[in-house]
C-alpha cells in the first residue's frame, strides 16, 4: 500500500487501517507515517517535489529510540541508504534542501575532524545527486563558542564555524518543468533568500520537546523559494514535524517520515496547534 498524493488513494490507505499512517488530515495533504524511511514503501517512486530534511547527525543526541552515535563509517553507510532512497522518490526535475552540519566537532581521529558536510556531498554525488549550490544558515548562536583549545596561544587553537549549511541537490534537472505552478515569493523574500548567507536564530529544544528540530523559518524559506503552491514536500526524518507545519501554512502537500512514535505525537499535535491544520481550509 503506498501514500499518495491523490485524495482518493489516501482514504483507501486510512480504511485498510495501515497503522504506520499515524496522522492525516481529512483530504489527505498532510501526512505522518510512522516508519523507518530506509524501508518504508508507502511513497510511491518519482512523486515528490522537494525534499526539505535534517537527518540525524550522529552527534550524540539523546533521541528516544535512534541511536545517535555509532561509528562514523557506520553513519556514512547509513547516509548512502537513504540518500539511494530518496532519490527514487523525486521526480525527475525534484530537489532537496539538506540541513547539516559543516563539521562534526566530536570522534576526533588520527586523520583529524571530520567534515560532515564534505563527505554527505560526495556519498550523494556518488549515489547520483547532482549537486547545485549550498546556503549557509547563520545560527547566531555564540553560545557555542566554549572551546577555544588553546586559549591566548598558537599551540592549538580551535576555530568553529556556529553555522549548519543547506545544500541544494537535484535529481535530474534543476529547472522545473513538470506541474509547473504558482510561486508565492514576494520580491523582498526572493531579493533576501537567493542571498546563500542566512541568518535566523535556532529552535528551542525545550519549547518543542524535540532535542533537535530546526525553526519553521527554515522550511519555510526553502518551500517558498524551492517549490510551488500545491507541490509535494517530503521530510524523510519528520522529527517534530517542523517542514509539515510549513507546508499546511504554506499550502503544499507533505509527507513526514519519523521512526519514533513519540515524535509522531509531537509532530501531530503541533500541526493541529501550529499548523492549523483543522481550522484552515487546506487549498485545492
Ligand atoms: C535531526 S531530527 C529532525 C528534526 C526535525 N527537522 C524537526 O524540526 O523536529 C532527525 C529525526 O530523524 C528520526 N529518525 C532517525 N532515523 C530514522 C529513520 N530511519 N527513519 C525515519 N526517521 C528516523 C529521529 O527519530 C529524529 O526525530
Amino acid at each position: 500500500m503506498v501514500v499518495s498524493v491523490d485524495k482518493n488513494r489516501v482514504s483507501n490507505a486510512k480504511s485498510e487501517k495501515d497503522e504506520r499512517i499515524y496522522f492525516t488530515t481529512k483530504d489527505g495533504r498532510i501526512v505522518v507515517i510512522n516508519d523507518d524511511f530506509l524501508t518504508t514503501d508507502l511513497i510511491p517512486l518519482n512523486s515528490i517535489d522537494l525534499i526539505v530534511t535534517s537527518p540525524p547527525y550522529n552527534v550524540d543526541i539523546h533521541y528516544e529510540s535512534f541511536r545517535d552515535n555509532i561509528p562514523y563509517d557506520k553513519y556514512l553507510e547509513f547516509t548512502e541508504k537513504w540518500l539511494k532512497k530518496a532519490l527514487e522518490l523525486l521526480k525527475p526535475d525534484g530537489r532537496m534542501c539538506l540541513n547539516i552540519p559543516l563539521d562534526k566537532s566530536k570522534g576526533r581521529r588520527e586523520e583529524g575532524f571530520q567534515s560532515v558536510y564534505a563527505d554527505v556531498l560526495s556519498i550523494a554525488k556518488r549515489v547520483g545527486w547532482k549537486y547545485f549550490s549550498t546556503i549557509i544558515w547563520n545560527e547566531q548562536n555564540i553560545s557555542r563558542r566554549t572551546a577555544w583549545g588553546s586559549w591566548l596561544s598558537a599551540s592549538a587553537p580551535y576555530v568553529i564555524a556556529p553555522v549548519e549549511v543547506i545544500v541544494l541537490l537535484y535529481k535530474s534537472k534543476w529547472k522545473k518543468t513538470s506541474d509547473v505552478g504558482v510561486s508565492d515569493i514576494t520580491r523582498h523574500e526572493f531579493i533576501e533568500w537567493t542571498n546563500g548567507v542566512w541568518s535566523f536564530a535556532g529552535e528551542n529544544r525545550a519549547k518543542v520537546g524535540h532535542p533537535a528540530p530546526f525553526p519553521l523559518e527554515l522550511p519555510r524559506r526553502c518551500i517558498k523559494l524551492f517549490s510551488f503552491v500545491n507541490d509535494t514536500v517530503l521530510d524523510p526524518f519528520l522529527g517534530s514535524g517542523t517542514t509539515l507545519i510549513a507546508c499546511a501554512l504554506l499550502n503544499r502537500r507533505g509527507i513526514g517520515v519519523e521512526i519514533d512514535e513519540k515524535y509522531c505525537e509531537i509532530a501531530k499535535e503541533r500541526l493541529i496547534k501550529e499548523g492549523m491544520v483543522f481550522q484552515k481550509k487546506l487549498m485545492e
